[in-house]
């Protein structure tokens, strides 16, 4: 008999769905020792959190997140709310006893997350951050074959986030929808929502960065604040690249932007070893690129795997081989893996502790790119 876990999930956006989704689904999929249970959701809009509520199957709804965090019925809070709200909720849900599950990036900067880390490993609760492209089986299965020695040394990481969706220089900074845009809300463009990602998945596959050398742009110098109305100074990276070197010896290429006109969500790594290299692109995201060099010559390719077959990651808890599964299994993955730590006292990454070395790296991009020098790593 699986016991409930009892969920409060804070904020109803894009990822209170995305993560609703997951807990709502995995236990259909998976045979795990916890369910989830929809318990309450927080907004600060009681019509909103009602009607996100009614729609995704929640039994109550709160509209102070402190209120969710007195609540003895609650085992598990979800942070689904800009980034400059994680440290203040996480800290308290952790003092409060709650196990947190926190969107990403971890917090504004390395010294929040320091203490949100600080603040979960004191109290002793379970913790996790949302860096879900981990859990998409291509990329698992990237792991796999680069933990196998498969690929043999590393020499080159490299990897993309575009999008475009702020060439338009009315689009305003602030506010629902447009906090991404506002320093105070977000603290850094692209650096922090996009490269985040792509910064933890090179540190799983390709293990730590020491130093980084940078550079950052921001086109549309001001724009019109949603909160206040008034045409304000931008104050996030809408761009940023950086090379760095792993400490395996291997050298990184990152590039981030808003401003790639026709591309939306292109997230791309590419990753070339002695014997075999591998490339990935969300676009596509249940087929992984490879070329093995050990293949006979005239036989040497680069071939495309369909990652949909029951020996993948993930694969046989889903449909039969050949039938894919797409970007919000990820988030259906991540609940699993947290729900299996629990069981098994083997923790889910990445905690908050993993998840701070992705921050000190997003720290180090944008102190090279304000000093134009190459900069450590933590
Ligand atoms: N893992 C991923 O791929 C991924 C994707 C998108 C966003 N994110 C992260 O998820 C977080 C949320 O982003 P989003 O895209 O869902 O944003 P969103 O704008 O769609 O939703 C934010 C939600 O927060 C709520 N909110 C704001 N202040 C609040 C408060 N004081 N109390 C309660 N609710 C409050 C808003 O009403 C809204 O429901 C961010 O940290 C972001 O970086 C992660």
């Amino acid at each position: 008999m699986s016991k409930p876990l009892n969920i409060g999930m804070i904020g109803y956006g894009f990822m209170g769905r995305a993560h609703s989704n997951g807990y709502r689904r995995v236990s259909n999929f998976f045979n795990l020792e916890y369910t989830p249970v929809l318990k309450a959701a927080c907004a600060r809009d009681a019509a909103k959190a009602r009607a996100f509520a009614d729609q995704w199957g929640y039994e109550s709804i709160e509209t102070d997140w402190r209120k969710l965090l007195e609540r003895k019925d609650i085992d598990a809070v979800d942070i689904c709310v800009p980034n400059n709200l994680h440290k203040e909720i996480a800290i308290a849900a952790a003092k409060a006893g709650k196990m947190i599950l926190c969107e990403k990036p971890l917090a504004m900067d390395s010294a929040e997350g320091e203490e949100m880390c600080q603040a979960v490993e004191k109290a002793g609760v379970a913790n996790i951050v949302w860096y879900n492209y981990r859990r998409i089986p291509a990329v698992t299965f990237a792991k796999q074959l680069i933990d196998s020695g498969k690929l043999g040394k590393i020499f080159h990481y490299r990897a993309n986030f575009l999008q475009d969706w702020t060439i338009n220089a009315d689009v305003p900074q602030g506010g629902q929808g447009t906090w991404r845009l506002d320093a105070a809300a977000a603290g850094s463009g692209v650096t922090g929502d996009l490269l985040a990602h792509c910064i933890d998945t090179a540190l799983w596959l390709n293990g730590s960065i020491s130093n980084v050398t940078a550079m950052t742009e921001t086109f549309v110098k001001q724009r019109k604040h949603s909160l206040t109305g008034k045409v304000e100074k931008v104050g996030i990276d809408d761009a940023c690249a950086f090379l760095c070197h792993f400490q395996n010896g291997s050298l990184g290429l990152f590039e981030s932007t808003r401003y790639a006109r026709g591309h939306k969500a292109l997230y791309t790594f590419e990753i070339n070893g002695e014997h075999a290299s591998i490339k990935w692109d969300l676009h596509d995201l249940h087929r992984l690129q490879w070329f093995d060099h050990k293949t006979e010559g005239p036989l040497r390719a680069w071939s495309s795997i369909h990652v949909t077959d029951g020996e993948h990651p993930y694969m046989s808890k889903w449909w039969v081989p050949g039938l894919a599964i797409g970007y919000e299994h990820s988030f259906v993955h991540q609940v699993a893996d947290f729900l299996e730590g629990l069981a098994t006292g083997k923790p889910a990454g990445p905690t908050f502790r993993d998840a701070l070395e992705t921050q000190q790296v997003c720290d180090a991009v944008l102190a090279s790119a304000k000093s134009g020098a190459w900069t450590g790593v933590g």
